[in-house]
């Protein structure tokens, strides 16, 4: 969380700020701040608020200069204010730095700080980092930040730009950062989309890594000074892919890139003619007991899919974690345990942290993720891309199904390898999975028959989101998708457990959303439809195509089309992803950027 943007150059600092910040606002927009070096020395600005009233400022109060350090914050520490945004300048002005993480020793050392003489005037832990590295400061800024560095304790990305050096200064240990290479110009960043419109030739800095960067070079190091060498890497994702054309929002955008997305994730991997999936994993699929699939939020309940079709297909014990429990549940993983994480950005803290765990405890690991070089796929012995493209809405749509097509693809590779899965049960499995795209395309087509019906129920307080084996799943991602985006209170249960208890919020303003497209779980949850319908409930179904009969039950139903049962949760989270964002729409909410939320959560 918090969006980070740094340059060295030849153009105008402040423009490759804002250029690269609009496109991390998705990581936090409480707040938004540049410092520059101009010839007047720093000059910095910051406003509470989405970027655009930084943008104002700017115009009001223009900044140029060469190079310069900018930032989108999402709060930890201190509210959402002028004073706790970002960059944090020294009282001289000279030193400014930009942060994304937690310092969690900071109170013990601005405590020594304030004795010292420095004076603080933010409430962030942040700003104890800019007044230790003033500490250090003799003229050279490198070795200033990692004494200062090595006093700090907790999870960190900074940039750190001084009035009187022609360098930045990156340093990261756990939180992400990623350094653009250009001619005459060098960028950093927290993520690539800041880096796209600039360059795609990139440097992924390793957890505990530094880099001094000036317009022609880029030196790393690791936190220590010994030098290590400079990977880089070419993005294929286009600027094009990181923008929203033409749609709304990125979140709308999204939804409809979903069918590509299927073909892009299955694409070059199913091999119908032999009934196999390529996948190119080194992992030994035989190697394993056991398996824990570990993740959070929506790649959570991906995760939670995979556990069903990996049971179900590959016959070996499956379970499937939250990833902020998992480290603190003393977890039995061992050297015949393969841990899978499952995450869209290659970043959230508590799969990672979860993931190191796991590899203490022996486990060998395969990360099943979206954003090329993130910090997973560097700590798992295998990664498998889901190849969604970026994904800038705030609320996770399209990795979503990525997710859901990769773990199918894992399940059918472990039971293949394993024995429990024949060919020909295979060659039928794919024969349906190349339709997916296909299907997908025509899932989206019940865009307007679901605007209708957000229509006529987007004033209600609460929603119940029912499904049953691997649409439970979906009922909490439906479920999750419609509270993040509307804040409207929504509750989601396994269908069979309704009876057990949340029955009793059943009555004639409850909108109870019931994901039942055929599968062998079919006729138990027509049974709690009815159920609910007794109870005066207002049911929404989810069904397959020509499925008449829920009809008579449901007061509506969104279809989709006819598919495998166990691909059926791909198609039918689409509905419910559009339903959200259209109540969410006709609320008036920030579609995009929720309150509260943030993308790629590196904060435990
Ligand atoms: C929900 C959402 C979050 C993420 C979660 C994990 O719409 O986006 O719940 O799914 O923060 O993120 P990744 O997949 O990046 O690990």
């Amino acid at each position: 969380m918090c969006g980070i943007v740094g340059y060295v150059g030849y153009r105008n600092a402040t423009d490759v700020l804002i250029e690269g910040l609009r496109r991390l606002e998705y990581r936090g927009y409480d707040s938004a701040g540049v410092a520059v070096k101009t010839e007047e020395g720093l000059k910095s600005l910051k406003r509470a608020g989405k970027l655009k009233r930084l943008e104002a400022a700017l115009l009001e109060k223009p900044i140029s200069g060469s190079s310069g350090i900018g930032h989108t914050r999402w709060a930890t520490h201190g509210p959402p204010t002028d004073e706790n945004a970002h960059p944090h300048l020294t009282e001289d002005g000279k030193l400014a730095i930009i942060h994304n993480g937690i310092i969690e020793n900071y109170a013990e050392l601005k405590a020594r700080l304030l004795a010292r003489g420095h004076r603080f005037v933010s409430d962030t832990d942040t700003e104890v980092l800019v007044h230790l590295i003033e500490e250090h400061f003799q003229g050279d800024l490198e070795a200033a930040v990692r004494q200062a560095l090595s006093e700090a304790l907790g999870a960190y990305a900074i940039v750190v730009l001084h009035q009187d050096r022609e360098e930045i200064i990156a340093a990261r240990t756990v939180s992400p950062l990623v350094i653009g290479l250009g001619e005459g110009e060098n960028f950093v960043a927290s993520d690539v989309p800041a880096l796209l419109p600039f360059t795609r030739k990139v440097v992924f800095l390793e957890d505990g890594e530094m880099a001094v960067i000036t317009p022609d070079a880029v030196r790393v190091s690791d936190l220590r000074g010994h030098p290590r060498p400079l990977r880089t890497t070419e993005i294929e994702w286009s600027l094009e892919d990181a923008e929203k054309g033409g749609y709304p929002h990125y979140m709308l955008k999204e939804i409809h890139e979903q069918p590509w997305v299927l073909e892009n994730t299955l694409g070059g991997r199913l091999d119908e003619a032999n009934g196999e999936v390529t996948l190119d994993l080194t992992l030994d699929p035989t190697a394993f007991d056991k398996i824990h699939v570990v993740a959070a939020g929506t790649a959570y309940y991906a995760g939670w899919v995979g556990k069903y079709l990996i049971e179900k297909l590959a016959r070996i014990p499956v379970e499937a974690d939250i990833a902020s429990e998992y480290r603190y549940r003393d977890p039995l993983a061992d050297e015949r345990t393969l841990f899978i994480a499952v995450s869209q950005s290659g970043e959230t803290i508590d799969t990672l942290e979860a993931l190191r765990e796991a590899k203490r405890r022996g486990a060998s690991v395969l990360g099943v993720i979206n954003v090329k070089g993130s910090t997973i796929t560097r700590e798992a012995d295998d990664t498998l891309y889901i190849h969604a493209g970026p994904e800038i809405g705030v609320a996770s749509t399209k990795a979503y199904v990525a997710m859901l097509a990769a773990m199918t693809m894992v399940a059918i590779w472990l039971g293949r390898a394993r024995g429990t899965l024949g060919a020909e049960e295979t060659r039928q499995l794919i024969g349906e999975m190349r339709k997916l795209p296909r299907l997908a395309e025509a899932t989206l087509a019940q865009q307007e028959a679901i605007e209708r019906i957000a229509a006529k129920y987007h004033q209600a307080s609460d929603f119940l989101f029912l499904g049953r084996n691997l649409h439970a799943p979906t009922a909490y991602e439906g479920a999750l998708k419609l509270k993040e985006i509307s804040y409207i209170h929504a509750e989601a249960y396994p269908a069979g457990e309704m009876k057990h208890g949340p029955i009793a919020l059943i009555d004639e303003h409850l909108p109870v959303v019931v994901v039942t497209p055929k599968g062998p779980w079919y006729e138990k949850t027509r049974s709690n439809i009815q159920e609910v319908k007794a109870r005066g409930g207002r049911v929404i179904a989810v069904a397959t195509d020509g499925d008449e009969d829920v009809k008579g039950d449901a007061e509506e139903v969104l279809y989709i089309p006819e598919v495998h049962p166990l691909l059926s949760p791909i198609l039918a989270v689409i509905p419910l992803q559009i339903l959200a964002y259209e109540i969410a729409v006709l609320l008036g909410r920030d579609v995009d950027q929720p309150r509260n939320l943030a993308k790629s959560v590196t904060v435990e």
